[in-house]
C-alpha cells in the first residue's frame, strides 16, 4: 500500500507515492535526492539526519514522511542555496569539517540555534549540539567555528 503525499522541501513542493511507513529521511535521500541528509545510526542518537521542520531541528530518522505534510522542511541544500552561510564558511576557516559526516546536521542545529539566538553563550551552543555526535573534531573547533561567526570575525 502507498499513500500520496506533499512534501516542501527547501521551498519546493515534491509529490510522492510511499508506502506510509518511509521515514522522512528515506523520503528525502532516496525518493528526492537530498543526500546532504546523512544516514547515521538510524535510531535518533547521532544527529547526522537532522533537517529543518518549521525552524527547529529534528531527526529526520524518526520522522514519517507523512508527517512532514504541510510543513517547511529544509536541507542543508536549502540552506546554501546562495552560498555558503557565514556559519558554514567559518566552520571551513576553523577546520571543523574533517570527514564531514555529521557537518550538515551540525549546520542546521546550530543555525537555527543562532536564528533563535544571535549571541550564543559556550553553554548554549553545546546544548544545541548535545544531539548532534562528531567523530572527528572533539567539538572544539566546532564551537569555536559558532564563536567566529557570532563575533564577525
Ligand atoms: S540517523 Fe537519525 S539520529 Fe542517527
Ligand atoms: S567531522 Fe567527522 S564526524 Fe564530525
Amino acid at each position: 500500500m502507498k499513500v500520496d503525499i506533499t512534501l516542501k522541501v527547501n521551498g519546493k513542493l515534491f509529490q510522492l507515492s510511499l508506502p506510509p511507513s518511509t521515514t522522512l529521511l528515506e523520503a528525502l535521500r532516496d525518493h528526492l535526492g537530498f543526500t546532504g541528509v546523512k544516514e547515521g545510526c538510524g535510531k535518533g542518537e547521532c544527529g547526522a539526519c537532522t533537517v529543518l521542520i518549521d525552524g527547529k531541528p529534528i531527526n529526520s530518522c524518526l520522522m514519517l514522511a507523512p508527517q512532514a505534510e504541510g510543513k517547511e522542511v529544509i536541507t542543508i541544500e536549502g540552506l546554501s542555496e546562495n552560498g555558503p552561510t557565514p556559519l558554514q564558511k567559518a566552520f571551513v576557516e576553523e577546520g571543523a569539517v574533517q570527514c564531514g559526516y555529521c557537518t550538515p546536521g551540525m549546520i542546521l542545529s546550530l543555525t537555527a540555534l543562532l536564528n533563535q539566538n544571535p549571541s550564543p553563550s559556550e553553554e548554549e551552543i553545546k546544548e544545541a549540539i548535545s544531539g548532534n555526535l562528531c567523530r572527528c573534531t572533539g567539538y572544539l573547533k566546532i564551537i569555536q567555528a559558532v564563536k567566529r561567526t557570532t563575533s564577525g570575525q
